[in-house]
């Protein structure tokens, strides 16, 4: 079954190709990241707008790319929920178009839960139950996928994103928006353990995270440095913090997966990109025997054949939506459009 899969729920267009959920036969993507960088982030109404100029040739782009034509794909999906709400819509409106002129039935697709299928179309072998770290710039959550449909959060974050932790900390530093990945780049460079960095816990729940308190340790760290006129090596600041972040993240998911009894790990999220959080990950699991599967870099971040490769699984199970679908900024993982 080939599914044309659409996704706008940030600052990327993006439309794919995917057949039966698990063969990528074109993934396009138009990324807007070099216009919102001049602003530190994502402007959502710049976003909405360029996603309505860009995804006519994008979706032509996958289709194209795949060798095929609208009426030769069997389904159209498209990313329904969480995100910014102009930007969804305008995934959603003209998915909802697409399938009114072809007569193919719409399949809505929560984001979080593509990223996590982002791993169905890089590993063969991967079937649920496993245990994901969703890592990405809105969620930090460990998640027990029970099928292909079935979710449930064990642990999520209080505050901050973990990705959304990394920008800021990132922009403090000075680097540009996003920053996770110049934090990446920086921390090889530098000694993960000059600076004191905290751990923060959360009162009350062992699988939580709280991510502002690790930010704003690195704003106040830099703040007083410059006050007393003295230089911070950035290097090294960033090497603290991606160990403080990673640490955390990989804690969290083993004591989880301890306590739940999961020996298959996955992550997921544009910050599963991350090197430091890779290695730990693989140490972590090799010290335990898990399986542990990553998502290739070019699946980490946002894209629109991890919807199509969810959206297999969402309509062996649920009915096609109706014209009526609507966008949501913050419907849960276990939303049922
Ligand atoms: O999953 P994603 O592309 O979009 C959301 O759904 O939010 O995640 C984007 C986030 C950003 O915060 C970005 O800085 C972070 O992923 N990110 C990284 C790396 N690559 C992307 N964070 C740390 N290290 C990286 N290599
Ligand atoms: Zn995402």
């Amino acid at each position: 079954m080939k599914i044309l899969a659409i996704e706008s729920s940030c600052d990327e267009t993006a439309a794919a190709v995917v057949e039966d959920g698990r063969r990528t036969l074109s993934s396009a993507i138009y990324s807007q990241v070099a216009e919102h960088q001049k602003y530190g982030g994502v402007v959502p109404e710049i976003a909405s707008r360029r996603h309505t100029e860009q995804i006519v040739q994008v979706v032509q782009a996958a289709l194209d790319q795949a060798g095929c034509t609208l009426s030769e794909v069997d389904k159209i999906a498209v990313t329904a929920a969480p995100g910014l709400i102009g930007a969804l819509l305008v995934g959603v409106n003209y998915a909802k178009g697409l399938s009114m002129a072809s007569g193919k039935p719409l399949i809505p697709v929560h984001h979080i839960c593509g990223h996590i299928a982002a791993n169905y179309l890089a590993h063969p072998d991967l079937e649920p139950p496993f245990l994901c770290l969703v890592a990405s710039g809105g969620h930090s959550h460990i998640v027990e996928v029970r099928d292909y449909t079935d979710f449930r959060i064990i642990g999520r974050t209080r505050d901050d994103a973990a990705g959304e932790a990394f920008d800021k900390a990132a922009r403090a530093m000075g680097f540009p928006y996003p920053g996770g990945v110049y934090i990446d780049r920086a921390a090889p460079l530098g000694d993960d353990s000059k600076y004191r960095l905290p751990r923060p816990r959360v009162e009350g729940s062992e699988y939580d995270f709280s991510f502002s308190g690790l930010k704003t340790a690195v704003i106040n760290l830099l703040h007083n440095a410059s006050q007393k006129g003295e230089t911070v090596d950035r290097n090294a600041l960033a090497a603290c913090f991606q160990r403080a972040a990673c640490e955390v993240l990989v804690d969290h998911l083993e004591r989880a997966a301890q306590a739940y009894g999961y020996t298959t790990i996955v992550a997921a999220g544009g910050v599963s990109a991350n090197s430091g959080l890779r290695g730990r990950l693989g140490e972590m699991c090799a010290r335990h025997g898990y399986a542990l599967y990553l998502p290739p870099l070019e699946l980490c971040g946002d894209n629109a054949a991890m919807i199509g490769a969810q959206a297999y699984y969402e309509q062996l199970v649920y009915p096609p939506a109706g014209l009526d679908l609507n966008a949501s900024a913050s419907k849960g993982i276990d939303t049922v459009f």
